[in-house]
């Protein structure tokens, strides 16, 4: 039911979005855009009116997406393609100058400012580490040149424009409380906590939310967080935690789906059977996979589509110099330290075998085809997909 709800608010959402974005680029971005009814009856018109626009810098306007590694799975196969066909679809003419700094800061530093000379109206920064980023950030508020933070928050500088992401802290909670469920509110439970990286502002707040479900509840006897986010850092981590623990671990916090998968590794090298719950984030396919098959408890499903697309709206007005509709954030603001930045935050969802067919198939993030392949057909069968 929830569920349902849940991708019901998301598409909402992205129609409201697509109506307003429509409904400024034809009024030529009349502040507030208060006439939703009037934007949804405009879209096809709006839409048309983006493609044919000739004048001001929409002709041929860039804009830089910066992507942080492509260890983890979404980066390439979900938040850069649907940026791009968002882009695509409000500007034919636009030129997304995209780049993925494979963990490394200042890689990522380097793609920014080439990005930058090539003449980049905008930068979409999903940031490899926030000091970097924040030097980022200032390079090109120094050129005029307006920034996103994607995903994750770039803290400490007030050159942040706009911050599309989920709730994050709420992802840490949810990951927490559903370790909770699956070990029985047992208080002398043994956690290990495999974090994200401390880089990453994303891989802090994670960390939080899910203390604040864990702590007094459970006994934390072990915790790291993973450089870079590495599923293999993650898993010389658990490796060393079960030779400490004597292979004692009754529940694994994983912060993601890739460090889960970097956690199970290291437990089935040590034998362990049956493996303990484990939590995850991002329903990449393979954990998904392991969750019908019983190896990972849960993982966070976020729908990267809403918020690429989120970004891809900002971004285009930015870029053509348009004023961004302001319901798009419906006023929400974050601190990062520095300023209140106008922000978009969605909606996470805890998955588990239970509700994988209620979230990420009925949103057809993965379909039941891309799931149940000939190695799980059985275990499809068994959670009735
Ligand atoms: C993102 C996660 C991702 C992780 C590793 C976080 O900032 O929110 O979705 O799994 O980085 O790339």
């Amino acid at each position: 039911m929830k569920t349902k709800a849940f991708s019901g608010r998301l598409a909402a959402w992205a129609l409201s979005a697509l109506a307003l974005s429509a409904c400024s680029q034809q009024q030529g971005g009349a502040e507030g855009d208060k006439g939703a009814a009037a934007g949804t009856k405009g879209v096809a018109a709006g839409d048309k009116g983006a493609a044919g626009d000739k004048g001001g810098k929409a002709g041929g306007a860039k804009i830089a997406l910066l992507l942080p590694e492509s260890k983890t799975a979404r980066y390439e196969s979900k938040d850069r393609p649907f940026f791009e066909a968002k882009v695509k679809a409000l500007c034919p003419d636009c030129q997304i100058l995209a780049s993925n700094a494979n963990q490394d800061a200042s890689q990522q530093q380097a793609q920014a400012e080439a990005a930058l000379t090539n003449g980049a109206s905008v930068l979409v920064l999903d940031a490899v580490d926030s000091a970097s980023a924040a030097v980022i950030a200032n390079k090109a508020k120094a050129q005029k040149v307006p920034v996103i933070a994607y995903d994750r928050l770039v803290p400490g500088t007030d050159a942040i424009d706009y911050y599309v992401s989920f709730d994050n802290e709420a992802v840490g909670r949810l990951q927490g409380e559903s370790l909770l469920k699956a070990l029985g509110n047992k208080p002398t439970a043994r956690v290990v906590m495999i974090n994200g990286a401390a880089t990453d502002n994303n891989g802090l707040t994670f960390k939080k939310g899910a203390h604040s479900a864990l702590d007094g509840k459970v006994q934390v006897v072990k915790e790291y967080d993973t450089p870079d986010w590495s599923p293999d850092k993650a898993q010389d981590q658990m490796t060393q935690a079960l030779t400490a623990l004597n292979n004692q671990v009754d529940g694994v916090y994983a912060a993601n789906d890739g460090t889960a998968g970097g956690a199970i590794a290291a437990m089935k090298a040590a034998g362990i059977k049956p493996l303990p719950p484990v939590t995850g984030q991002d329903a990449e396919l393979a954990a998904v996979q392991r969750i019908l098959l019983g190896e990972q408890y849960m993982t966070v499903y976020k729908a990267i589509k809403p918020q690429a697309e989120a970004a891809a709206v900002i971004a285009y007005h930015l870029a053509t110099g348009k004023p961004v509709p302001t319901d798009i954030t419906g006023g929400k603001t974050v601190n990062n330290g520095t300023k209140e930045v106008p922000s978009v935050l969605l909606v996470p969802l805890a998955v588990t075998k239970e509700n994988l067919k209620d979230t990420v198939i009925a949103d057809a993030f993965w379909t039941q085809e891309q799931i149940c392949t000939a190695q799980y057909a059985e275990a499809c069968k068994a959670a009735g997909l």
